[in-house]
């Protein structure tokens, strides 16, 4: 690990106090001018460290930047930091993690970047990616799943972001078939999860899984079109709670799910967080006309189980579905 990356890590474990450029260099055993030029770099990248003299260096306790290091201590061992890659701006963190995959990175590897500039949705839609406001992530899985199973993945995930979105907000979140997260009426996140196949074999040879969630980004900030449905965790984030601990705690229940995700135990959880199950949605199926049914189950594969008007059963496995008055298109 590098003076720089040692540094940022003991300012972000106590941000908001003072650590002295002497304890820096003791306890790293660097000189005193290695400690300065580190932390010029560091402010250099845009984080507010300030050094008051016979005291220190001390990140402002508003320092919001992802960075590996201020997600290492909220991490168990069970995610390696050295797999946590963070950029400033990239296309999208789904194409890096395929470029990333198709080099050989491993299983668990996750890429993050504070803004997109193309950020991708679902059924090729844009994802609106401001900023130092969102969690813009992408997952590298290479697991062991039959086909069938792969396609649970998405499903697990958007449990799993709600389990991260209510340790942190201690609010109930909610999922819009088949991925979307919902808070008190609003999106906040959505996933898209893309497949890399091996040429040769024609098998899946790794799985990217991508989530945005918006942390603090506000309404002005996302399209016009978007304004009326998109939503944030935080208006204003408290002051405990940065997007490292929350993208910490996001990878961790990620990973956790992905671990057991054969077991389908997280399914009766998705059944009650499901904002459709019960009430007569629209369909609207890729390319073919909208059509009314009841949403009446999820079944083992993730699948939205519909009664239709004629009391036959439908299974859905992809498309989209709205309900009239309160999701009307998607985001
Ligand atoms: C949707 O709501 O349609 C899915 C949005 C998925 C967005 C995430 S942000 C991180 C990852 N990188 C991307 O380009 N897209 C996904």
């Amino acid at each position: 690990m590098s003076s720089k990356s040692s540094i940022l890590r003991i300012l972000e474990q106590q941000k908001g106090s003072h650590v002295s450029g002497e304890d820096l260099a003791k306890q790293l055993q660097i000189s005193r001018s290695a400690v300065w030029k580190a932390i010029n770099e560091l402010k250099k990248e845009g984080y507010q460290i300030t050094a008051v003299p016979n005291r220190g260096y001390c990140l402002d306790p508003s320092s919001d930047r992802l960075s590996p290091e201020g997600m290492e201590s909220y991490l168990t061992e069970a995610v390696s930091v050295g797999n946590i890659h963070v950029y400033q701006l990239l296309e999208s963190t789904n194409v890096t993690a395929r470029q990333l995959a198709l080099d050989g990175a491993p299983h668990g590897t996750v890429v993050l970047a504070e803004e997109q500039s193309a950020g991708r949705g679902r059924m090729g839609r844009r994802f609106a990616s401001p900023k130092h406001t969102g969690i813009y992530m992408s997952v590298l899985l290479r697991p062991h799943w039959s086909a069938e199973d792969s396609l649970l993945i998405t499903t697990a995930a958007s449990v799993a972001v709600c389990r991260a979105v209510e340790q942190t907000t201690g609010k109930s979140a909610q999922i819009k078939w088949v991925n979307d997260v919902y808070l008190e009426g609003r999106k906040v996140c959505g996933i898209l999860t893309e497949a890399v196949t091996d040429l040769e074999s024609g098998g899946i040879e790794s799985i990217i899984l991508g989530i945005g969630v918006n942390f603090s980004t506000a309404l002005a900030d996302f399209p016009e079109e978007l304004q009326h449905k998109a939503g944030s965790l935080f208006e204003k984030p408290p002051e405990h709670l940065d997007r490292n601990r929350f993208a910490a705690i996001l990878i961790q229940e990620v990973m956790a799910l992905c671990d057991t995700l054969t077991s389908r135990s997280f399914l009766n959880e998705y059944r009650e967080r499901s904002l459709v199950l019960g009430k007569t949605v629209q369909v609207l199926p890729f390319g073919k006309h909208a059509y009314p049914a009841k949403a009446v189950d999820i079944d083992g594969q993730g699948g939205l189980v519909l009664a239709l008007a004629d009391g036959s059963k439908q299974v859905l496995r992809s498309g989209e579905v709205s309900i009239r008055g309160i999701f009307e298109g998607d985001c």
